[in-house]
């Protein structure tokens, strides 16, 4: 079956084992793997690497696309192989290594990774490690479900290794659109017009004879946990949904909307998920990860066209989909993390971004990374590169967590991903902030009336009249302007603050 799949001669005596390739990664060096929200990335290659490092300590430098399945990221944590990683992660056993300062992380906008490598700010990888569905006859490589970073890895580095993984969809092979920009100066614009515009190749072109490695492996695509839309949820679909039609009513928006991105996650999947019984039609994705909801979109004839960087499905999803390629292959365009997160591209084409956020405050401003403004989550991923660019940049959020002892919309945030001059649109399940046009105490008026859970709402309202006692254009009390969060540390709940405000 392999023969198939590396149609170029030459490279079949380039197959061994993943122990055999992974002696190619020494210690200290830079690598770039495949993968972005734990969708094809390499399988076998990363197990030995871990393997070694258990018995003869080993650190590299790693940069993906963004997250690895399978609890990778976390399993080489915990095996001291990684000195530095970006730009982004979403491993629970990674995510303590890095606030313990074990691993040094930087979090980085996903569109400009490449940039850096280009620029050679940041190093070119010693070696890159790429999942693939096939080689060509010209020894180019096809990815799987991701693109990510891996075509400029495979281009920058010294070495490659490939994965071949024969458990992937043939029909991955033509779903994949890969274009890179030029250097600067003098760089040309890139030439999406429209969501399903193809302006590159299929395949990751390199010189073959750069390929030291093919590993075989069999294993199926990772599946990621995707909860259900709950009450809160189904609540902010609903918000969401209402005022799209308004927007439709005064003729901002067509019945297609605009092309959408969505993030990652439980709440954005269920936002998406919403409008499958919303009256719009031939809706378009340009997206950065198409998780289940795009699927449930296309199953329902409500979208035409997904463009992403990376298919990331639950379990059943997946098996549904991957199962079926060939229905939905020239429905969907995988790009570079480059091209799907692209300002450029996003501005031009005014793109609807949807995000989550950990918390926001009463102007506006976003922490997307920061539990309470010093621990990361995962990273700021996409949403930096769609929010600034978009044609409506929102954000989504329940009002409470942990029970109500945390909310989410607070006096200030205590780390700012996303500034009050980069979001447009505010929502939780108690209603949505419209902030177009409004100056900050409009904004903060109506965050405080539309947006925040009852048990936090008077709170919230003394704070800013207090403030507002005090006078400036964004007023703020900055004795107590982080009172919640120093609450919630010294007591296990903001709602002691809240009181005292
Ligand atoms: N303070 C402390 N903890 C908080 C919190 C806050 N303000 N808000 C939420 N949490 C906790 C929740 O309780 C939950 O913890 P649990 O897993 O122990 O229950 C966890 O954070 C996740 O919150 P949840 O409400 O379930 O949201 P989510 O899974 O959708 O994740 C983000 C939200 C912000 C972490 C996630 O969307 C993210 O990493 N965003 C940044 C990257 C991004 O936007 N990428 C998209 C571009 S395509």
């Amino acid at each position: 079956m392999h023969h198939q799949r590396i149609r170029l001669d030459s490279l079949h005596e380039k197959i061994m084992s993943a122990a055999q390739a992974a002696a190619f990664i020494h210690d200290g060096m830079t690598v770039g793997m495949s993968g972005f929200g734990g969708a094809g990335d390499a399988k076998a290659v990363p197990l030995a690497l871990i393997e070694r490092a258990r018995q003869d300590p080993l650190k590299i430098n790693l940069i993906t696309g963004a997250s690895l399945g399978r609890g990778l990221d976390g399993q080489m944590a915990e095996a001291g192989l990684l000195a530095r990683r970006m730009p982004f992660q979403g491993d629970p056993v990674l995510r303590k290594a890095i606030n313990e300062g074990r691993v040094v992380f930087i979090d980085q906008h996903l569109s400009e990774v490449v940039e850096q490598l280009r620029d050679g700010s940041l190093p070119n990888p010693d070696v890159a490690v790429i999942e693939a569905v096939a080689i060509t006859e010209q020894g180019h490589i096809v990815p799987t479900s991701s693109v990510g970073n891996s075509a400029s890895f495979a281009q920058t580095a010294r070495q490659v290794i490939v994965e071949l993984n024969l458990a992937s969809s043939p029909y991955f092979e033509g779903m994949h659109d890969i274009f890179l920009p030029h250097g600067r100066p003098g760089r040309g614009p890139i030439p999406i017009i429209s969501p399903d515009d193809r302006i590159g190749t299929q395949a990751i072109a390199i010189d073959p004879a750069k390929i030291v490695a093919i590993v075989l492996c069999d294993t199926p695509e990772s599946a990621i946990p995707m909860l259900p839309p709950d009450h809160e949820t189904q609540a902010i679909a609903d918000h969401l949904v209402a005022f799209f039609e308004q927007e439709v009513e005064h003729e901002r928006l067509g019945r297609s909307l605009a092309p959408l991105q969505v993030g990652v996650g439980s709440i954005a999947n269920a936002v998406m998920c919403g409008l499958i019984d919303a009256p719009f039609s031939d809706l378009v994705q340009y997206s950065e990860v198409l998780q289940d909801s795009t699927f449930e979109l296309l199953d329902a004839g409500k979208l035409k066209f997904a463009s992403g960087c990376s298919i990331t499905l639950s379990g059943p999803c997946g098996e549904r989909v991957f199962g079926n390629l060939d229905k939905y292959a020239d429905r969907l365009v995988l790009r570079p993390q480059e091209i799907s997160n692209h300002p450029e591209v996003i501005r031009r084409l005014g793109v609807i971004a949807i995000n989550t956020a950990l918390e926001f405050d009463l102007y506006g401003n976003v922490n997307s990374t920061h539990v309470g403004g010093t621990h990361i989550m995962n990273g700021i991923g996409g949403s930096g590169d769609f929010a600034r660019n978009a044609l409506l940049s929102i954000f989504v959020t329940k009002s409470i967590a942990k029970d109500g002892a945390i909310s989410r919309v607070v006096p200030m945030v205590s780390h700012v991903d996303h500034t009050e001059h980069d979001v447009d649109i505010l929502v939780t399940e108690q209603g949505l902030a419209d902030l177009r046009g409004l100056a900050p105490k409009e904004r903060a008026e109506l965050i405080i009336n539309n947006c925040v859970h009852p048990d936090y709402r008077e709170a919230l309202r003394s704070y800013f009249t207090a403030a507002c006692a005090k006078g400036g254009h964004t007023p703020h009390v900055l004795s107590k302007a982080l009172s919640w969060h120093i609450n919630l540390q010294e007591t296990g709940s903001m709602q002691v603050a809240a009181a005292s405000v």
